[in-house]
């Protein structure tokens, strides 16, 4: 019933030998929202209309999603040092850029391009720069636009001078500076439902999630990136997604130690 559940509501498998995960968090889901046990959690369940809250709070709890600062550095430096500076220098007449980062977890992604833009692009002040972030579960969005993270969350990834920086301390927590805050727009977007209209995007972060997904599944959703990539726009993926998930409606293009892909003109 949990498999068949997260599968409809997200295109996640759930894998065998998952158990003690799953019920690790429905017990603490059942906690929070007051039920008895895990037990009844699946009792509501079963006589809950579909889709209705609960289905949606199991389907958000039983999601990975395990997030840290600049993520794997590598295409953050190769962002700051060779993508970016070559895409102002395209974008210069319509001083428009369009960054997407699709299942965004709790902000850390979106936020550390916001700062990474902040930080050595100032020229863009003046420019159109949208930076959308989007992901399914209304709990981690919640999450991301508050920007308040625990000391345990800013240790991961983020270099202590950034954390100084960027954040004041906030009781026990960390806050993030507005300014950043604002860079970033948060929608609820489910990469498996059908895709509301976008403009044309420079560069999409789909990163650390289509590993979830079935082969169908993340081939539709790559053939719905492919859609809404610019021309010479960039995918950029996770790092042990690559290979496993590409088709030849992208082409690799290497950037020193990582790998984006642009569309291929003419695939659909
Ligand atoms: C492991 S996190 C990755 C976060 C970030 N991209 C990174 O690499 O650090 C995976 C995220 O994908 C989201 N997710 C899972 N299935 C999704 C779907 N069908 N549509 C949108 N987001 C989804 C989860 O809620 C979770 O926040």
């Amino acid at each position: 019933m949990l498999r068949t559940l997260l599968f409809q509501r997200t295109g996640i498998r759930l894998e065998e030998g998952k158990e003690y995960f799953v019920e690790m968090r429905l017990c603490s889901l059942a906690t929070d929202e007051g039920f008895g046990s895990p037990t009844d959690v699946l009792e509501v369940l079963r006589t809950e209309e579909s889709w209705g809250v609960l289905h949606r709070r199991v389907a958000e709890c039983l999601a990975i999603a395990e997030t840290s600062w600049f993520r794997d550095v590598h295409p953050f430096d190769e962002l700051r040092r060779s993508v970016l500076p070559q895409l102002i220098q395209r974008r210069t007449t319509t001083r428009e850029l369009r960054l997407w980062s699709a299942a965004c977890a709790s902000g850390q992604e979106p936020y550390s391009v916001a700062m990474l833009l902040r930080e050595h692009f100032p020229q863009l002040v003046s420019w159109h720069v949208h930076l959308l972030a989007t992901d399914f579960s209304t709990s981690v969005l919640r999450r991301a636009r508050e920007a308040v993270y625990s000391q345990i969350e800013v240790n991961r990834g983020l270099p202590a001078p950034m954390l100084v920086k960027w954040f004041r301390k906030d009781g026990l927590d960390w806050r993030l500076r507005d300014d950043a805050r604002n860079a970033v727009e948060f929608r609820e977007l489910n990469l498996t439902a059908p895709w509301p209209a976008m403009p044309p995007q420079d560069i999409v972060l789909l990163r650390n999630v289509l590993l979830y997904f079935d082969a169908a599944t993340r081939r539709t959703v790559l053939r719905n990136v492919h859609r809404v990539l610019a021309p010479d726009g960039l995918l950029f993926l996770g790092g042990g997604e690559t290979t496993l998930t590409m088709d030849d409606s992208f082409e690799p293009v290497s950037f020193g130690r990582t790998v984006a892909f642009r569309p291929r003109p003419g695939v659909r």
